[in-house]
């Protein structure tokens, strides 16, 4: 049965990106999701045009986390709880993969660990066990996402107490054109989501749009 993929703030940089890939791939539904159903519509409509068939819907947040099998949270993180709380009710029993990356602006190549120890650990505690969280996605630059026939030079770390969330989230790295791996558990997100700010800061320094990571030493 084919899965039903959710992006949650799917209408900003990230998560258009993110959308084209796995409803490129076929092997996912898609839903954008906003907090206007006319701006999930016009950003369905307007990738849908990309892709040349009407793969994507458009619907506003709790709908689309309602209508879908696994949701992928891509917000800023000054409207990270907010949008948890309007989409909570859909999520019962679901997975969510967080790309949420706590910066705090203006300082946004500053790693900042928030209050409940990461994005991804703040999530988990509000969803509860009713709704299995994962990290993945916070270290592949929207840039990269935009084309999706161009290769990403940029494995997606995910992290998670559960195993099937978890190959839930690899097998959604893969079908977006990326090497998905297992890095332990969901305390380990702070990592990954500080990562993030080291790469901007990377990204500033050395004049690029969107530098990446790479785990070596894998066979
Ligand atoms: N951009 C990147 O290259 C990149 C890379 C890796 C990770 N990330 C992380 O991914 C997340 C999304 O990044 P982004 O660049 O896509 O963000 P963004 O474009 O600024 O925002 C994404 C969407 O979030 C919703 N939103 C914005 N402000 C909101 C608010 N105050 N309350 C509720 N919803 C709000 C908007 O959707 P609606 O108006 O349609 O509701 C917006 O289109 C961030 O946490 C970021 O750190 C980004």
């Amino acid at each position: 049965m084919t899965k039903t993929v959710a992006v949650i703030g799917g209408t900003g940089n990230e998560g258009p990106g993110l959308a084209l890939r796995w409803a490129k791939s076929g092997q996912y539904h898609v839903i954008i999701g906003s907090r206007q159903q006319e701006k999930a519509e016009r950003v369905a409509a307007e990738l849908n045009a990309r892709l040349g068939r009407d793969l994507i819907r458009g619907m506003v947040n709790p709908n689309a986390a309602a209508a879908a099998d696994l949701a992928v949270l891509t917000v800023p993180y000054s409207a990270h709880l907010p949008t948890l709380e309007s989409i909570q009710a859909g999520l019962t029993g679901k997975i969510l993969i967080d790309v949420t990356v706590p910066l705090q602006p203006p300082k946004v190549s500053y790693v900042k660990i928030p209050p409940g120890g990461s994005a991804t650990a703040e999530a988990q505690a509000l969803l509860g066990n009713e709704v299995r969280v994962v990290a993945a996605f916070q270290n592949v630059g929207a840039a990269h996402l935009d084309d999706p026939d161009r290769p990403i030079d940029c494995d997606v770390l995910v992290c998670g107490d559960d195993k099937e969330a978890k190959a839930e989230a690899i097998a959604l790295a893969v079908a977006a054109g990326m090497r998905g791996l297992d890095a332990g558990p969901l305390q380990n997100a702070v990592v990954v989501e500080g990562l993030t700010a080291m790469l901007i800061g990377i990204n500033i320094r050395y004049k690029v749009k969107g530098s990446g990571i790479r785990i070596t030493g894998l066979k």
